[in-house]
């Protein structure tokens, strides 16, 4: 009999920043993740205000590169991306690298393309749990249902 492969699939929170959409890089950064094996559920642009900026990330409040990290990521468009596959959020977080491009593994996509934090071309969820939060920040139950029909 085969074996069955009972590992659920995940979701994961992916942004391609506002330096990816700067710097043209949407499409090569995209079939990267897909050649990866996400598979991609929902997908937009927008432009993040301060405020919102500031509201998505509200953990990092008080840290020294917080109005860095809002400015740099409320300055231009970006692309919030909901990616599903098994082990999504740790497999998403391998295939980007390490926060700050300099000490990214030879691969990954910051040490591809991102210069220095917060400039790092993309965001991925830090846990299934933050996830689930940041994926209902951007999308609408609407927007989240539409490819499952
Ligand atoms: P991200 O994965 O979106 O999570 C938090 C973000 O804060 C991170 O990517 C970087 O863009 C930014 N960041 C984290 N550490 C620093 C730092 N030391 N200096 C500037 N920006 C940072």
């Amino acid at each position: 009999m085969p074996k069955r492969n009972l590992m659920a699939l995940e979701q994961t929170l992916a942004i391609l920043k506002p330096d990816c959409v700067k710097k043209e890089l949407i499409g090569e950064v995209l079939k990267r993740i897909q050649d990866a094996g996400f598979s991609v559920n929902a997908l937009k642009m927008t432009r993040l205000s301060k405020q919102t900026a500031c509201g998505f990330y509200a953990v990092h409040e008080g840290k020294p590169f917080f109005e860095l990290l809002t400015d740099f990521m409320s300055s231009g468009s970006c692309v919030p991306i909901v990616l599903e596959k098994e082990n999504a959020v740790a497999d998403f977080r391998k295939l980007i690298g390490a926060t700050n491009p300099a000490e990214a593994e030879e691969g990954t996509i910051r040490k591809a393309f991102a210069d220095s934090p917060p400039h790092n071309i993309v965001h991925g969820s830090d846990s299934a749990e933050n996830a689930k939060k940041e994926i209902t920040f951007f999308f609408t139950q609407q927007e989240l249902l539409i490819n499952q029909g």
